[in-house]
Protein backbone atom coordinates (compact mmCIF):
# COMPACT_ATOMS: atom_id res chain seq x y z
CA UNK A 1 0.00 0.00 0.00
CA UNK A 2 1.38 3.41 -1.08
CA UNK A 3 1.71 5.81 1.77
CA UNK A 4 -0.35 8.85 1.88
CA UNK A 5 2.43 11.71 1.70
CA UNK A 6 0.99 14.58 -0.02
CA UNK A 7 -2.11 16.94 1.29
CA UNK A 8 -4.36 19.44 -0.99
CA UNK A 9 -5.22 22.73 0.83
CA UNK A 10 -7.83 24.21 -1.23
CA UNK A 11 -8.08 27.91 -0.33
CA UNK A 12 -9.08 29.95 -3.07
CA UNK A 13 -12.41 30.67 -1.44
CA UNK A 14 -13.63 34.54 -1.27
CA UNK A 15 -14.37 33.85 2.23
CA UNK A 16 -17.36 36.28 1.72
CA UNK A 17 -18.89 35.95 5.02
CA UNK A 18 -15.90 37.36 6.78
CA UNK A 19 -15.99 40.68 4.77
CA UNK A 20 -14.73 43.03 5.41
CA UNK A 21 -11.64 41.65 6.71
CA UNK A 22 -11.20 39.21 3.67
CA UNK A 23 -11.34 41.97 1.39
CA UNK A 24 -7.47 42.54 1.81
CA UNK A 25 -6.54 39.15 4.30
CA UNK A 26 -7.50 35.62 3.17
CA UNK A 27 -10.05 33.83 5.43
CA UNK A 28 -6.95 31.53 5.69
CA UNK A 29 -5.09 33.63 7.39
CA UNK A 30 -7.26 34.90 9.98
CA UNK A 31 -5.62 34.61 13.26
CA UNK A 32 -6.97 31.97 15.93
CA UNK A 33 -4.89 33.16 19.43
CA UNK A 34 -1.53 33.64 17.45
CA UNK A 35 -1.40 31.83 14.52
CA UNK A 36 -3.05 31.73 11.19
CA UNK A 37 -5.93 28.97 10.51
CA UNK A 38 -4.21 27.62 8.20
CA UNK A 39 -1.30 26.90 10.02
CA UNK A 40 -3.57 24.42 12.55
CA UNK A 41 -4.85 22.66 9.27
CA UNK A 42 -0.94 21.99 7.96
CA UNK A 43 0.20 21.04 12.12
CA UNK A 44 -2.82 18.39 11.77
CA UNK A 45 -1.37 17.23 8.22
CA UNK A 46 2.22 17.07 9.43
CA UNK A 47 1.63 14.91 12.35
CA UNK A 48 -0.34 12.62 9.81
CA UNK A 49 3.32 12.05 8.42
CA UNK A 50 2.27 14.46 5.57
CA UNK A 51 5.55 15.84 4.10
CA UNK A 52 4.44 17.66 0.70
CA UNK A 53 1.88 20.80 1.31
CA UNK A 54 0.25 21.31 -2.27
CA UNK A 55 -1.84 24.73 -1.39
CA UNK A 56 -4.80 25.69 -4.61
CA UNK A 57 -4.83 29.28 -4.26
CA UNK A 58 -6.35 32.04 -6.06
CA UNK A 59 -5.78 35.75 -6.60
CA UNK A 60 -5.55 37.64 -3.68
CA UNK A 61 -4.27 34.68 -1.99
CA UNK A 62 -0.44 35.67 -2.46
CA UNK A 63 -0.17 36.18 1.24
CA UNK A 64 -0.22 32.45 1.98
CA UNK A 65 2.50 31.38 0.00
CA UNK A 66 4.56 34.33 1.88
CA UNK A 67 3.79 33.16 5.41
CA UNK A 68 5.32 29.99 4.54
CA UNK A 69 8.70 31.14 2.75
CA UNK A 70 11.05 32.20 4.90
CA UNK A 71 11.15 36.09 5.72
CA UNK A 72 14.87 36.71 5.95
CA UNK A 73 14.48 40.35 7.34
CA UNK A 74 12.78 39.12 10.18
CA UNK A 75 14.68 36.42 10.78
CA UNK A 76 17.52 38.76 11.08
CA UNK A 77 16.61 41.16 13.13
CA UNK A 78 15.26 38.71 15.37
CA UNK A 79 18.70 37.10 15.35
CA UNK A 80 20.15 40.60 15.99
CA UNK A 81 18.25 41.37 19.22
CA UNK A 82 18.54 37.67 20.58
CA UNK A 83 14.98 36.62 20.26
CA UNK A 84 16.00 32.87 20.35
CA UNK A 85 12.72 31.63 21.37
CA UNK A 86 10.61 33.18 18.69
CA UNK A 87 13.52 31.93 15.75
CA UNK A 88 13.05 28.28 16.92
CA UNK A 89 9.41 28.77 16.73
CA UNK A 90 9.58 30.15 13.32
CA UNK A 91 12.20 27.95 12.21
CA UNK A 92 10.42 24.69 13.63
CA UNK A 93 6.71 25.95 11.21
CA UNK A 94 8.93 26.71 8.35
CA UNK A 95 7.94 23.63 5.77
CA UNK A 96 12.15 22.47 4.22
CA UNK A 97 12.73 23.36 0.81
CA UNK A 98 11.12 22.06 -2.42
CA UNK A 99 8.14 20.61 0.06
CA UNK A 100 5.47 23.15 -0.43
CA UNK A 101 3.94 23.91 -3.58
CA UNK A 102 0.95 26.08 -5.27
CA UNK A 103 -1.43 26.48 -8.21
CA UNK A 104 -4.30 28.50 -8.87
CA UNK A 105 -7.83 27.75 -9.67
CA UNK A 106 -8.35 30.12 -11.65
CA UNK A 107 -12.42 30.37 -11.45
CA UNK A 108 -14.57 29.86 -8.66
CA UNK A 109 -15.75 26.65 -10.48
CA UNK A 110 -17.02 24.42 -7.09
CA UNK A 111 -14.20 22.10 -4.54
CA UNK A 112 -14.35 19.25 -6.83
CA UNK A 113 -12.56 21.62 -9.63
CA UNK A 114 -10.59 23.03 -7.25
CA UNK A 115 -9.18 19.82 -6.35
CA UNK A 116 -8.11 18.34 -9.79
CA UNK A 117 -6.29 21.57 -10.31
CA UNK A 118 -4.03 20.36 -7.41
CA UNK A 119 -3.86 16.66 -10.02
CA UNK A 120 -0.08 17.21 -11.54
CA UNK A 121 0.73 17.95 -8.48
CA UNK A 122 -0.23 15.06 -6.80
CA UNK A 123 0.41 12.65 -9.60
CA UNK A 124 -0.48 9.03 -9.36
CA UNK A 125 -0.92 8.35 -5.58
CA UNK A 126 -3.40 8.18 -2.74
CA UNK A 127 -3.20 11.87 -1.51
CA UNK A 128 -5.04 13.91 1.73
CA UNK A 129 -7.27 16.80 1.16
CA UNK A 130 -7.48 19.14 4.10
CA UNK A 131 -10.45 22.04 4.24
CA UNK A 132 -8.83 25.01 5.72
CA UNK A 133 -12.16 26.06 6.94
CA UNK A 134 -12.67 23.37 9.77
CA UNK A 135 -9.93 23.25 12.49
CA UNK A 136 -10.17 20.45 14.70
CA UNK A 137 -8.89 19.91 18.01
CA UNK A 138 -7.78 16.16 19.68
CA UNK A 139 -5.21 14.86 21.34
CA UNK A 140 -4.51 13.02 18.16
CA UNK A 141 -5.47 14.97 15.33
CA UNK A 142 -8.13 13.62 12.74
CA UNK A 143 -6.04 13.05 9.63
CA UNK A 144 -3.46 10.95 11.46
CA UNK A 145 -6.31 8.94 13.12
CA UNK A 146 -7.61 8.12 9.30
CA UNK A 147 -4.05 7.35 8.09
CA UNK A 148 -4.14 4.45 10.84
CA UNK A 149 -7.90 3.40 9.71
CA UNK A 150 -6.63 3.66 6.03
CA UNK A 151 -3.65 1.65 6.69
CA UNK A 152 -6.31 -0.94 7.54
CA UNK A 153 -8.94 -0.51 4.71
CA UNK A 154 -7.29 0.70 2.03
CA UNK A 155 -9.60 2.72 -0.49
CA UNK A 156 -10.36 6.16 0.25
CA UNK A 157 -11.37 7.37 4.26
CA UNK A 158 -13.32 10.10 4.85
CA UNK A 159 -13.79 11.91 8.07
CA UNK A 160 -17.82 12.61 9.40
CA UNK A 161 -19.15 13.78 12.20
CA UNK A 162 -22.99 13.84 13.20
CA UNK A 163 -25.11 17.09 13.06
CA UNK A 164 -28.98 17.78 13.92
CA UNK A 165 -31.12 16.43 11.25
CA UNK A 166 -31.92 20.07 10.18
CA UNK A 167 -28.41 20.83 9.09
CA UNK A 168 -28.06 18.43 6.58
CA UNK A 169 -28.44 20.71 3.83
CA UNK A 170 -25.61 22.68 4.95
CA UNK A 171 -23.22 19.73 4.58
CA UNK A 172 -22.42 16.49 2.26
CA UNK A 173 -24.25 13.78 3.85
CA UNK A 174 -23.21 10.32 3.92
CA UNK A 175 -24.96 6.81 4.23
CA UNK A 176 -23.64 4.69 6.91
CA UNK A 177 -22.61 1.05 6.57
CA UNK A 178 -21.06 -2.10 8.12
CA UNK A 179 -18.63 -1.31 10.74
CA UNK A 180 -14.80 -1.48 9.65
CA UNK A 181 -11.81 -0.60 12.06
CA UNK A 182 -12.81 2.23 14.07
CA UNK A 183 -15.02 3.60 11.36
CA UNK A 184 -18.30 2.76 8.67
CA UNK A 185 -18.23 1.49 5.37
CA UNK A 186 -20.24 4.32 3.02
CA UNK A 187 -23.25 3.24 1.43
CA UNK A 188 -23.93 6.77 -0.38
CA UNK A 189 -23.24 10.27 -0.25
CA UNK A 190 -25.33 13.66 -1.50
CA UNK A 191 -24.10 17.06 -1.08
CA UNK A 192 -26.21 19.17 0.99
CA UNK A 193 -29.38 17.04 0.68
CA UNK A 194 -32.80 18.45 2.23
CA UNK A 195 -33.42 16.51 5.77
CA UNK A 196 -35.94 14.01 3.85
CA UNK A 197 -33.85 13.64 1.04
CA UNK A 198 -30.36 12.64 3.94
CA UNK A 199 -29.12 9.04 3.87
CA UNK A 200 -28.42 9.82 7.55
CA UNK A 201 -26.81 12.73 9.86
CA UNK A 202 -23.21 12.02 8.77
CA UNK A 203 -21.92 15.07 7.53
CA UNK A 204 -18.57 15.08 5.68
CA UNK A 205 -16.52 17.28 8.04
CA UNK A 206 -13.47 18.24 5.91
CA UNK A 207 -10.87 15.46 5.75
CA UNK A 208 -10.07 13.40 3.11
CA UNK A 209 -7.91 10.34 1.77
CA UNK A 210 -8.28 9.73 -1.64
CA UNK A 211 -7.21 7.62 -4.33
CA UNK A 212 -5.81 9.26 -7.91
CA UNK A 213 -8.29 8.07 -9.93
CA UNK A 214 -10.68 10.85 -8.68
CA UNK A 215 -9.01 12.96 -11.16
CA UNK A 216 -10.00 11.61 -14.17
CA UNK A 217 -13.45 11.91 -12.75
CA UNK A 218 -13.35 15.35 -11.73
CA UNK A 219 -12.02 15.94 -15.14
CA UNK A 220 -15.35 15.39 -16.33
CA UNK A 221 -17.62 15.90 -13.31
CA UNK A 222 -21.11 18.38 -14.50
CA UNK A 223 -22.30 20.91 -12.14
CA UNK A 224 -24.23 19.97 -8.96
CA UNK A 225 -25.51 21.38 -5.86
CA UNK A 226 -25.10 25.21 -6.01
CA UNK A 227 -24.12 24.99 -9.82
CA UNK A 228 -20.79 24.40 -8.82
CA UNK A 229 -18.64 20.73 -9.63
CA UNK A 230 -18.85 18.80 -6.27
CA UNK A 231 -16.25 16.64 -4.95
CA UNK A 232 -18.69 14.97 -3.56
CA UNK A 233 -20.28 13.94 -6.57
CA UNK A 234 -17.13 12.85 -8.07
CA UNK A 235 -16.50 10.65 -4.82
CA UNK A 236 -19.81 9.11 -5.57
CA UNK A 237 -18.77 8.22 -8.94
CA UNK A 238 -15.46 6.53 -7.48
CA UNK A 239 -17.35 4.88 -4.82
CA UNK A 240 -18.85 2.47 -7.89
CA UNK A 241 -15.57 1.21 -7.94
CA UNK A 242 -13.74 1.21 -4.99
CA UNK A 243 -14.61 1.15 -1.31
CA UNK A 244 -14.74 4.63 0.94
CA UNK A 245 -14.83 4.31 4.90
CA UNK A 246 -15.79 6.91 7.28
CA UNK A 247 -14.04 7.97 10.11
CA UNK A 248 -16.10 9.54 12.66
CA UNK A 249 -13.87 12.19 14.45
CA UNK A 250 -14.33 12.25 17.89
CA UNK A 251 -12.79 15.32 19.08
CA UNK A 252 -13.54 19.32 18.77
CA UNK A 253 -14.40 20.80 14.99
CA UNK A 254 -14.66 24.21 14.66
CA UNK A 255 -16.02 25.99 11.62
CA UNK A 256 -14.17 29.05 11.02
CA UNK A 257 -15.64 29.58 7.78
CA UNK A 258 -18.49 31.06 10.08
CA UNK A 259 -18.03 34.06 12.83
CA UNK A 260 -19.40 32.10 15.87
CA UNK A 261 -16.94 29.09 14.77
CA UNK A 262 -14.43 31.35 14.47
CA UNK A 263 -15.03 33.06 17.74
CA UNK A 264 -15.25 29.36 19.42
CA UNK A 265 -12.11 28.24 17.96
CA UNK A 266 -10.19 31.15 19.38
CA UNK A 267 -11.50 30.43 22.86
CA UNK A 268 -11.01 26.27 22.57
CA UNK A 269 -7.56 27.19 21.42
CA UNK A 270 -6.88 30.04 24.34
CA UNK A 271 -8.08 27.57 26.90
CA UNK A 272 -6.34 24.66 25.47
CA UNK A 273 -2.86 26.88 25.90
CA UNK A 274 -1.43 26.26 29.25
CA UNK A 275 0.56 29.88 29.11
CA UNK A 276 -2.65 32.20 28.83
CA UNK A 277 -5.57 29.62 29.79
CA UNK A 278 -6.28 30.92 33.33
CA UNK A 279 -6.20 34.71 32.24
CA UNK A 280 -8.71 34.16 29.27
CA UNK A 281 -10.95 32.63 31.97
CA UNK A 282 -10.88 35.39 34.29
CA UNK A 283 -11.34 37.61 31.32
CA UNK A 284 -15.02 35.74 29.68
CA UNK A 285 -15.93 35.54 33.14
CA UNK A 286 -15.49 39.34 33.61
CA UNK A 287 -17.28 40.14 29.91
CA UNK A 288 -20.53 37.55 30.74
CA UNK A 289 -21.24 39.34 33.49
CA UNK A 290 -20.78 43.01 31.98
CA UNK A 291 -21.33 42.97 28.23
CA UNK A 292 -25.22 43.60 26.86
CA UNK A 293 -25.73 43.75 23.31
CA UNK A 294 -25.85 47.35 22.53
CA UNK A 295 -27.76 49.06 19.82
CA UNK A 296 -24.61 50.65 18.12
CA UNK A 297 -22.69 47.66 17.83
CA UNK A 298 -21.14 47.15 14.28
CA UNK A 299 -23.30 44.33 12.25
C1 LIG B 1 -17.69 21.46 1.56
C2 LIG B 1 -18.06 20.07 1.04
C3 LIG B 1 -19.06 19.40 1.95
C4 LIG B 1 -18.54 19.37 3.37
C5 LIG B 1 -18.16 20.78 3.83
C6 LIG B 1 -17.47 20.75 5.18
O1 LIG B 1 -18.81 22.29 1.46
O2 LIG B 1 -18.57 20.20 -0.27
O3 LIG B 1 -19.32 18.09 1.50
O4 LIG B 1 -19.50 18.81 4.25
O5 LIG B 1 -17.25 21.39 2.92
O6 LIG B 1 -17.22 22.06 5.59
P1 LIG B 1 -18.69 23.92 1.58
O7 LIG B 1 -18.53 24.22 3.03
O8 LIG B 1 -17.50 24.29 0.76
O9 LIG B 1 -19.97 24.44 1.02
Amino acid sequence: MQKVRKAVFPVAGLGTRFLPATKAIPKEMLTVVDRPVIQYVVDEAQEAGIDHLIFVTGRNKGVIEDYFDIQVELSNTLAERGKSVELKLLDELQPKPGTASFTRQQAPLGLGHAIWCARDLVGNEPFAILLPDMIMQAEKGCLAEMVALYEKTGGNVISVEQCAPEETHKYGIVGKGDAVGNGFKITSMVEKPAPEKAPSNYLISGRYILQPEIFDILATQERGAGNEIQLTDGMLKLAETQDFAAYPFTGRTFDCGSKEGFIEANVAFALWRPDIREKVIGNMEKLLKTVEPADNAVI
